[in-house]
């Protein structure tokens, strides 16, 4: 069942797709972008059958619980600067997350969102090309809004969060999506007029969770330990090891070294 919406706010979010059930709004919208569909296309769904993660893991996305969307851009960006659309949008959900909860919320590199250290949403970023149409980002987005312990698979209690378990109770998921299409259209339209990236890089600096901190960087069969030292302007982990040589790590999962 599909629903569209027009809204007139300024980019993204200008045509809005309501879906029910999906496999995975991400791969909907693998399908628009093929077609041609301009950018700022969002796509939402009720409940999702097989939401993605990153790597491979499952998004688990019960019914009406959480928000489960993605965004269609196609950056006047270089492909290898795509990985400031990641850096933005981790930036626009603690905005988002701020505002909503008032309280603080922080990334874990390269773009997972955590309160009071626990997960409470995720990005997964699949960058769509295909012969006939131009380069394009989908930025998928799922937010823990109304999902309640009983709700989340029981390995997954201990280290996932929600804005109704911080709160103690529920919220209105419009005033969130729409909190957060507000953030990223800011966001989007600083990033594509600025030319430079150090706006970017200190605002995501300022809401990293471990800056300055003993990480392991774990990239497949491979991991890194050192200190944090932020990200370069391409989203990259900046990792200082113990030679003191410091490498940049494009992509990879992050886990805080406790001493
Ligand atoms: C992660 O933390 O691993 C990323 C999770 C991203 C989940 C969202 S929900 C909407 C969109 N559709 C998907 O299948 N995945 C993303």
């Amino acid at each position: 069942m599909i629903r569209p919406v027009t809204l007139f706010s300024p980019l993204i979010g200008r045509k809005i797709v309501l879906y029910d059930t999906v496999t995975s709004t991400n791969q909907v919208m693998k399908d628009f972008a093929g077609k041609g569909e301009e950018e700022g296309l969002v796509v939402i769904a009720e409940m999702q059958t097989d939401g993605r993660g990153r790597r491979d893991r499952l998004w688990h996305s019960p019914r009406g619980k959480g928000l489960y969307v993605s965004v269609l851009l196609r950056p006047p960006l270089p492909l290898d600067q795509f990985g400031k659309i990641s850096m933005m949008t981790a930036l626009a959900l603690v905005k988002t997350i701020t505002k909503i909860t008032r309280l603080p919320a922080a990334i874990k590199w390269p773009n997972d969102i955590f309160v009071q250290n626990k997960k409470m949403a995720g990005i997964l970023i699949e960058n769509s090309m295909t012969t006939t149409s131009l380069n394009s980002v989908i930025v998928g987005i799922g937010l823990n809004v109304n999902l309640l312990p009983k709700d989340m698979p029981e390995d997954l209690r201990a280290a996932t969060t929600s804005i109704a378990i911080v709160l103690g109770r529920t919220v209105d998921k419009d005033e969130v999506l729409h909190t957060l299409l507000k953030e990223m259209n800011r966001l989007y339209y600083k990033l594509i007029r600025r030319q430079d990236a150090a706006w970017l890089i200190g605002a995501w600096q300022g809401a990293c969770a471990h800056m300055n901190q003993e990480v392991r960087v774990s990239q497949n069969k491979y991991s890194f330990e050192g200190i944090f030292r932020g990200v370069d302007g391409s989203g990259a982990a900046l990792l200082e090891l113990p030679t003191s040589a410091t490498i940049a790590i494009q992509y990879g999962d992050c886990t805080l070294r406790m001493p």
